[in-house]
């Protein structure tokens, strides 16, 4: 096993097997701890039952146990548990929908989602370092989650390449917000009369730490900088990516020209694209949200941790540490919640906006007890809107300025892949592309 060979080989090399000794305690006793904390929870545990129930299972297959925990558990308003393979002893769980409502409403120090500087956001290598480590966290996680067990991950920023360079850019990150916050000080020495000076991320965390007491390491900045870049860059590309695969399948080439044909009709009412010319793409919409119903970038949403054992008003108790979400992505398929579910309807939301009162209802970024897309409550992205309207933008520009298919050997969107409760577009599929106005081949 590679990662042991390279966790032994640094083990070889450390210094002082008394630290060794110490730390090899310290962690049984918080793997005690935990197992402690993990017998107290009282939920029926959900596990492959054909005979494979590895972790290598959980990292392809999570999708098929979901589907069974919904028709099982969820639909009866009963609450599941499954083995979180990524960290052994700390339960899992995932609620049926009755708890949302308790769920995103729950103060921050019970149940928690833990977790550009406009001097930057033009820095060409920041924004590099903002689209690698996109990549490089995603691609370390996977690895993470898929081969390390969890008592040898406090190696891995030591002795696993990926983890190493997504810690190199962030220190990287920090060096850079040096002057930014340098700058922030100066001015918060100055006069203090009129409208704040600055309005934007950086500025949040320092009053939020300010108002608090606490310091504000540049670590600890850019940890949250970069947290921000990736929340941003990762769901939005996943996402754009898996709308334009439905649009250019061949089955949705009907609804694609009516879709084209909205773009020019409003277009020409609006040359520019403001806000509420985009709100009038009605169809567009209604299309990202079927292909996002179907197509789905992620099983779970609402993911929160106990942070103290948690009794929910029905009784249902979780012990400390239980990590807690709600299932999306079966209640898409779901016949009691969507009629004919599984199949392709572009206009499906549209039709539903058509009825009086609910005009602005059953939106992209519509947020409810069955439209958990951007999450609930609280923790609720707080840039669904904009998000919205980026990748209706981006979208606009595409089937306005280009011609785009698959590759010759394909024509309809291929399947997506599935890792643990992630789910995304085949980043790897081919497709052509050609620019209307200069007209000339195909390129890739
Ligand atoms: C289509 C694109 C996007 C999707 C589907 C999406 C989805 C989500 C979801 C599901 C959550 C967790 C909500 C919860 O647990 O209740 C979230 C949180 C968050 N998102 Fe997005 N997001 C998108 C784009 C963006 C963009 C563009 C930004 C930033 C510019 C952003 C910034 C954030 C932040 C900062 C949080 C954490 C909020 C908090 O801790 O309270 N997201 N997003």
């Amino acid at each position: 096993m590679p990662v042991l060979h390279d966790l032994v080989a640094t083990l070889h090399t450390a210094s002082g097997n008394a630290a060794l000794v110490l730390g090899a305690t310290a962690t049984l006793a918080v793997l005690l701890y935990r197992r402690y904390r993990a017998s107290q929870l009282n939920i029926p545990f959900l596990k492959f039952e054909d005979g494979d129930d590895s972790r290598q299972r959980y990292v392809t297959d999570s999708g098929s146990l979901f589907k069974i925990g919904y028709e099982k558990y969820l639909k009866h308003g009963q609450a599941f548990a499954f083995r979180n393979y990524v960290d052994e002893l700390q339960p899992q769980v995932v609620l049926p929908l009755k708890y949302l409502h308790e769920l995103k409403n729950a103060p921050e120090s019970k149940l928690s989602l833990k977790r550009f500087s406009e001097l930057l956001c033009e820095n060409e290598e920041w924004l590099n370092i903002c689209i690698s480590i996109t990549n490089q966290s995603m691609q370390a996680a996977h690895a993470l989650r898929a081969s390390w067990p969890q008592w040898a991950r406090w190696a891995a920023p030591y002795v696993f390449k990926p983890v190493k360079e997504v810690r190199a850019n962030q220190r990287r990150a920090a060096e850079m917000l040096g002057p930014v916050l340098e700058a922030r000080k100066a001015a918060a020495t100055g006069e203090k009369s009129g409208p704040p000076q600055f309005n934007d991320t950086v500025q949040w965390l320092v009053d939020y730490a300010e108002g608090r007491g606490r310091k504000l390491t540049l670590d600890l900045l850019a940890q949250h900088q970069l947290f921000y870049a990736i929340a941003s860059i990762h769901s939005s590309t996943l996402i754009t990516l898996s709308i334009l695969y439905d649009l250019i399948d061949e089955r949705n080439k009907d609804a694609k020209d009516i879709i084209l044909a909205e773009i020019e009709e409003v277009q020409r009412e609006h040359p520019t694209w403001t806000r509420p010319a985009v709100s009038k793409l009605v169809k567009l919409d209604s299309f990202m949200k079927e292909s996002q119903r179907l197509n789905f970038v992620g099983h779970v949403r609402v993911t929160r941790v106990a942070k103290v054992p948690y009794t929910f008003k029905d009784g249902l108790y979780l012990p400390k540490g239980t990590m807690v979400q709600i299932l999306h992505s079966t209640l898409q398929h779901d016949p009691d919640v969507f009629e004919d579910p599984l199949t392709f309807d572009p206009w499906r939301f549209l039709r539903k906006r058509q009825v009086a009162g609910d005009e602005n209802k059953f939106q992209f970024d519509s947020l409810s007890d069955i439209e958990t897309e951007f999450g609930a409550g609280f923790h609720a992205c707080p840039a669904r809107n904009s998000a919205t309207a980026s990748i209706k933008l981006i979208l606009i520009r595409l089937l306005t300025q280009y011609d785009i298919k698959f590759d010759a050997e394909r024509q309809r969107r291929p399947r997506n892949i599935g890792h643990d409760s992630a789910t995304f577009p085949d980043p790897t599929t081919k497709i052509l592309y050609r620019q209307r106005t200069t007209g000339g081949g195909l390129k890739e």
